[in-house]
């Protein structure tokens, strides 16, 4: 397995009180794959995904990154896995052109030696994620939802990760930017063998792309589903959100 979690749990403090969002949730990614975590709004995807790239730090359990334990993430580490937030104000920054965005996983990581390269790097990853070379210019506040998506997606992507947590990439989108956007996924997972974990509660679009899917239900991984047993779900079912429940392998 590329990337797994066992037995992780997350409490937040809020106020006086103490939440649990994850208790006890087992996962795993192997490569290449793309798995999709599906589950009702505030069931704690979001959270399950920042705990796998040690953006938070589980109350319990263990992350593994290819059959490594890390506890606390290494420089290797960092550049290996990458998150497509939810929103993309957290990954760009308002005041920067985003072809500085785009080019700061290389400044941080010392991987462009000259700015020629920098900016061969970033045209690259730019065009795959389908920008145009006027929009590299412009700062968030003139891009639209769809082109800042795809300058988050491109932010992401330029270090060529092993392991991609996209966190509902699309889901302000309207169906057909959000199509070409997973489009756009998938033919650079065919190149390049990222593995994705794929947030969403978009049934249609999981059994679209999903591999595997893991179902959560109030801080729980409840199912796991094989791409055979999502398709055989009928669509009565999918409408209605009716998921067999699968008991998890772990
Ligand atoms: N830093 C935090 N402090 C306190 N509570 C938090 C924090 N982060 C998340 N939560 C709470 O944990 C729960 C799970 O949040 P999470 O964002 O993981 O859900 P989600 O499944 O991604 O939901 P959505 O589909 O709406 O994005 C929510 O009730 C949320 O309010
Ligand atoms: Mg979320």
């Amino acid at each position: 397995m590329l990337m797994r979690c066992v037995n992780v749990s997350k409490s937040f403090k809020v106020g006086r009180r103490r939440i649990e969002v994850l208790k006890g949730c087992s996962i795993a990614v192997d490569e290449g794959e793309t798995v999709v975590l599906f589950g009702e709004s505030g069931c704690g995807k979001t959270t399950l995904g920042r705990v796998l790239l040690m953006l938070v730090k589980p109350d319990a359990g263990r992350v593994f990154f290819k059959d490594t334990e890390i506890t606390a993430p290494t420089r290797e580490f960092r550049k290996s896995v990458q998150l497509i937030p939810q929103n993309p104000d957290e990954a760009l920054n308002p005041r920067w052109r985003i072809y500085d965005s785009i080019a700061e996983p290389l400044r941080v990581h010392g991987l462009a030696e000259t700015m020629n390269e920098e900016f061969d790097a970033v045209a690259a990853i730019a065009e795959k994620a389908g920008l145009k070379e006027e929009h590299l210019h412009r700062k968030p506040s003139e891009l639209s939802g769809g082109e800042l998506q795809r300058a988050v997606i491109a932010r992401a992507l330029i270090l060529e990760p092993e392991f991609v947590v996209c966190d509902e990439p699309t889901s302000m989108l309207d169906v057909s930017v959000q199509a070409a956007i997973v489009r756009m996924l998938m033919d650079i997972q065919k190149r390049t063998g990222v593995s994705y974990l794929f947030i969403t509660h978009d049934l249609e679009l999981a059994r679209a792309i999903a591999d595997r899917m893991y179902v959560m239900s109030g801080g729980r991984v409840t199912g796991e589903l094989r791409k055979e047993e999502l398709r055989e779900l009928s669509r009565e079912s999918l409408i209605r959100c009716e998921l067999p429940r699968v008991s998890a392998r772990f």
